[in-house]
């Protein structure tokens, strides 16, 4: 089946439907580790910044499903400034849950709504997608370092319990061998220039921000730096390279390569990632980083995409080609696979959501859902 194909014809509220409940699986998974703590954000209300994107997406879910049980609601105000267009699942998700309330706005300009005053700030707002922030580095910079500071100064008018600032695993640069998996205490191999730069250096302002705004005003700041998250939400036209395989896979074509294949990462399915947003949101460690991902396994590029033409059942190959971005592979890390000792002493994190599982998740909701991603314009 083509990508974005569907099986019955039937409507997208239909499909969006189905969606939320086949999401659940998640959602149940997530819930059981919690084993309780979740009810920390019953009552509560809670602002989402770079809600309409992938992290947004299972964040607003996640909450959306925890609204469909008993007990208080959780409100949730999604903010994003739409920039690509308004995604058609958030549209359905606000229309079906009425604690999710969904608002335009560009997170580089001041706060204006002083009305609601917010428990939890989860600030997920930024430009993540590699072919996207070289193109815009100076929006990237400001989303990334002015953006953070008026959620900040947010957090710390409203007296907020807390705030989840993401940071990245990209601020390690390209560590040598002795320093992987990496722990939080390395401190990095960055270039601050070249077109990486602007999203690895504004991500590590970041963390200096968040870091005083802890130390002298007190704010709950949770650090977290994600290694590359993966599963349902994220756009198949999004640019990071699981969405372009499944492209290539759901398309029947060969996946195209455009480095040797051989740099490697380990990728955390959405849900585990999740899983230690949370936990880090509602721990008190402010103003210190945490590694958020999964340690194993660590991959090839090369490998990656030749397990999941396997998982898709395809029979295409992988292939290598010069991408036409002649920056493409400038500072490119060559690993990235973090130590996770410290999440999981300190915040209780298991990722337990096995690479080949992750994959099939993630290629079935392409195959089904593909139709909410669309982009309406407003
Ligand atoms: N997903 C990952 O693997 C990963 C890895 C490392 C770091 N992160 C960080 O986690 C956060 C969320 O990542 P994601 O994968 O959901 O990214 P995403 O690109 O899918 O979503 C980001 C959202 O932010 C919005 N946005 C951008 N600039 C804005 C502005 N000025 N005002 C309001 N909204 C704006 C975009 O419209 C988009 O909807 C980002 O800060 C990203 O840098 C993610």
């Amino acid at each position: 089946m083509k990508a974005g194909s569907q099986t019955d014809g039937s409507s997208t509220s239909e499909l969006f439907k189905q969606a939320r409940s086949w999401l659940e699986v998640d959602w149940r998974r997530l819930e059981k580790s919690f084993a309780g703590r979740e009810d920390l954000f019953r009552g509560k209300r809670i602002l989402v910044t770079g809600a309409a994107g992938f992290l947004g997406f299972n964040f607003l879910n996640f909450f959306s499903y925890l609204n469909t049980k008993e007990g208080e609601p959780v409100t949730v105000v999604a903010a994003d400034n739409y920039v690509r267009g308004h995604p058609r699942w958030l549209l359905e998700l606000a229309n079906a849950d009425p604690h999710l309330i969904s608002k335009r706005c560009d997170i580089t300009l001041p706060w204006q709504d002083t009305e609601m005053k917010f428990d939890f700030i989860i600030h997920a707002a930024s430009i993540a997608s590699p072919p996207v922030y070289r193109k815009f580095p100076l929006e990237t910079l400001d989303a990334n370092i002015v953006g953070l500071r008026h959620m900040l100064d947010l957090a710390r008018q409203h007296d907020s319990g807390s705030l989840l600032y993401f940071s990245t695993s990209e601020i390690y640069g390209d560590p040598p061998p002795n320093e992987i998996p990496t722990k939080e205490t390395y401190k990095g191999n960055v270039s601050c220039l070249g077109p990486r730069a602007c999203y690895d250096e504004s991500k590590r302002v970041g963390e200096t921000l968040s870091a005083i705004y802890a130390q002298q005003y007190q704010v709950p700041v949770k650090i977290i730096r994600p290694f590359n998250n993966y599963g349902p939400g994220l756009r198949l036209a999004d640019g990071r390279v699981l969405p372009d395989f499944s492209r290539d896979a759901l398309n029947d074509r060969d996946i195209i390569l455009y480095s040797d294949g051989s740099p490697t990462r380990t990728f955390c399915y959405s849900a585990d990632a999740l899983m230690g947003y949370l936990l880090a949101l509602l721990s008190p460690h402010n103003g210190e980083p945490f590694n958020i991902g999964t340690e194993e396994p660590e991959i090839s590029m090369r490998d990656v995409a030749t397990l999941l033409l396997r998982v898709a059942g395809s029979n295409r190959k992988v292939v290598h080609q010069v991408s036409e971005e002649a920056d493409y592979l400038i500072d490119n890390p060559n690993r990235r696979c973090p130590d996770l000792s410290k999440a999981r002493n300190l915040l209780g994190y298991s990722p337990t959501v096995s690479l080949e599982e992750g994959l099939g998740r993630m290629l079935e909701w392409y195959k089904y859902y593909v139709e909410l991603e669309e982009m309406i314009k407003d």
